[in-house]
């Protein structure tokens, strides 16, 4: 079984970004704790980040035929974003959202996801453990649909 997570906007900056809201764990060290998880359920991970909308769609694009299940942390575009919306929409594997913190204990504008539609579940506010929540339920939904 093969695993994309994507991440978006700052979320390289973890650990040194807002650590009240988002903690002080590094986007390296969730990676790392995502690929050991993943390893002992023997599933393969792709963990991706960047600062970039156009990167992010291409790289939903590019996963329709290339992994059993993507997890999306979209980051701000999450809440502006038609294009990853749309990407998402293209791509018939299982997809999970994930948001570090609690959207709808935020600001107004985060608690509308624009991706949400496109996606099988959605976990949020409750840290980087929601990674490893979202393999373990990308893993359920892949055995169930089999
Ligand atoms: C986030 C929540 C978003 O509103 C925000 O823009 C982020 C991170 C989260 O993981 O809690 O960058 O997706």
């Amino acid at each position: 079984m093969n695993i994309v997570i994507i991440n978006g906007p700052n979320l390289n900056l973890l650990g040194e970004r807002e650590p009240k809201i988002y903690g002080k764990e590094t986007l390296k060290s969730i990676e790392k704790k995502c690929k050991d998880h993943a390893k002992k359920n023997k599933i393969k991970v792709d963990f991706f980040q960047s600062n970039i909308e156009g990167e992010i769609v291409t790289k939903i694009q590019k996963s329709r035929d290339k992994f059993d299940g993507l997890i999306i942390n979209a980051a701000a575009f999450t809440h502006t974003s038609v294009a990853i919306l749309d990407a998402l929409n293209l791509v018939k594997i299982p997809k999970i959202e994930i948001h570090i913190s609690n959207i709808f204990h935020r600001e107004e504008f985060r608690h509308k996801s624009l991706i949400s539609s496109a996606v099988n579940g959605i976990i949020c506010g409750l840290g980087s453990y929601g990674y490893i929540l979202a393999i373990d339920a990308i893993k359920k939904i892949i055995k169930d649909n089999k």
